[in-house]
């Protein structure tokens, strides 16, 4: 599928097969697209919480407005994020390449996000919601149907997946075969109105 195509053909589905279940190489395949979303300075922050445990499952929907979703979808996955991604050996993100950029990166990495607490969320949810519309457009063109979610209790999602201390939730994003077509498209707003020239 041509990626444009797959960006328009891309909608948030509420009802998907119960019945459905993913390969387990679909669901590589998938994951490794997700991680080919780009994340500052590489430090891949995103952590994917692939829930496979029917019942917690049902009590994540329980918390979660009785979403259907959160229980049919084949993939449901709580897109989370390590805060401290950017101190845990960052070396690791940059083995690869020549010392000479490796010298720089790494202590740069440091010094943008020590002690920026708010700089170290915004980073989560932004790793986060690319990786989201990455997993989305892939298992477009894969043959899946998906929905972004983040109408949940994250404090009660966290206890449930026993999220770590220094770990975020960004959102939800439920992967699966649709039953229904999705609602008719919302509005969109001019591009006039969207779309700003040099400065506001
Ligand atoms: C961050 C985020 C959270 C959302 N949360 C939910 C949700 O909890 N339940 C749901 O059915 N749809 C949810 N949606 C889907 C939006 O309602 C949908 O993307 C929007 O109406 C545009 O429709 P489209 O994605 O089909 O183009 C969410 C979308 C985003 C991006």
């Amino acid at each position: 599928m041509e990626t444009c195509a797959a960006i328009t053909q891309r909608r948030a589905v509420k009802a998907f097969d119960p019945t459905h279940r993913m390969s387990e190489e679909d669901i590589e395949r998938l994951f490794g697209l997700a991680v080919l979303s780009p994340t500052a300075f590489n430090i891949q922050n995103w952590r994917f919480v692939v829930v496979r445990d029917p019942e917690l499952r049902r009590r994540i929907r329980e918390v979660a407005w009785d979403q259907a979703q959160v229980t049919d979808a084949s993939l449901f996955i709580v897109l989370c994020a390590d805060l401290m991604a950017w101190a845990k050996e960052p070396e690791r993100y940059w083995r690869e390449v020549p010392q000479g950029v490796r010298d720089f990166v790494v202590p740069a990495i440091d010094s943008y996000y020590r002690g920026k607490t708010q700089v170290q969320r915004d980073e989560a949810m932004r790793s986060c919601g690319m990786a989201a519309q990455t997993l989305m457009l892939a298992a477009k063109d894969m043959g899946y149907d998906s929905c972004p979610m983040d109408g949940f209790d994250f404090e009660a999602v966290a206890r449930l997946i026993n999220l770590p201390a220094d770990h975020v939730i960004a959102m939800f994003v439920a992967i699966g075969k649709g039953l229904a077509p999705p609602w008719p498209r919302g509005d969109k707003l001019p591009l006039g109105e969207v779309m700003v020239t040099d400065r506001f």
